[in-house]
């Protein structure tokens, strides 16, 4: 399975999954890291795994159809049979949608449907809820909507900061992104209906 990461920033969680990749059998490789930020850190940090990558941006293109079409040839090249949202900050439109359903896929810092949207981790820590969590699902035309695949909850103690609570968080992506990728990996190798091969 050849797994492309779409990413705009920092890129933990791309670190995490390609690190867990280099330790753990899983049948499938990240074959590049795209990212919408040319000076992006996710970027630099694919170097150093010798991972390619590749990064354009939506300003380039007359529109975002434009620019999901160039995306959607890029896929189609390098034989892509997943894509892994991790922190990338745009939504995905119709022209990937329908290209690849229910073959994208995103970590959200919350529980989900509590706390969608940008700020995950700091509205849950406003709101004061005892218990929130990472969800990793599947992307579908909404905002952070589509179908959960797998979740686990992160406990806010009382003496925890947002920095900490964020700090748990970003741990508990790391543990569980790379296990839910090698599950889908595990299922794919018997997948028959696997659309490029
Ligand atoms: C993560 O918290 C993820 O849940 C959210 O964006 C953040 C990306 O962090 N979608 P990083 O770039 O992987 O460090």
């Amino acid at each position: 399975m050849r797994i492309a990461v779409l990413a705009s920033g920092n890129g933990s969680n791309f670190e995490a999954i390609a690190d867990f990749f280099q330790r753990e059998h899983v049948p499938a490789e990240i074959a590049f890291v795209f990212s919408d930020k040319k000076n992006a850190f996710v970027l630099k940090r694919a170097e150093k795994f010798a991972i390619p990558t590749f990064h354009f941006s939506p300003k380039d293109f007359a529109n975002k159809a434009a620019y999901e079409a160039a995306l959607l040839t890029l896929f189609q090249q390098e034989k892509i049979d997943l894509i892994v949202l991790a922190g990338y900050m745009r939504i995905i439109g119709g022209t990937l949608l329908s290209a690849f359903p229910k073959k994208i896929i995103n970590i959200h810092p919350s529980l989900l449907p509590a706390f969608p949207g940008l700020h995950g981790i700091k509205d849950a820590y406003d709101y004061g809820v005892k218990v929130t969590g990472v969800t990793i699902h599947y992307i579908d035309a909404g905002v952070d909507t589509g179908p959960i695949i797998a979740q686990v909850p992160v406990c806010i103690a009382p003496e925890d900061s947002l920095e900490s609570l964020e700090m748990k968080i970003h741990q508990a992506e790391h543990r569980l992104y790379p296990k839910v990728l090698k599950e889908i990996a595990l299922s794919q190798e018997i997948d028959l209906g696997n659309h490029w091969h």
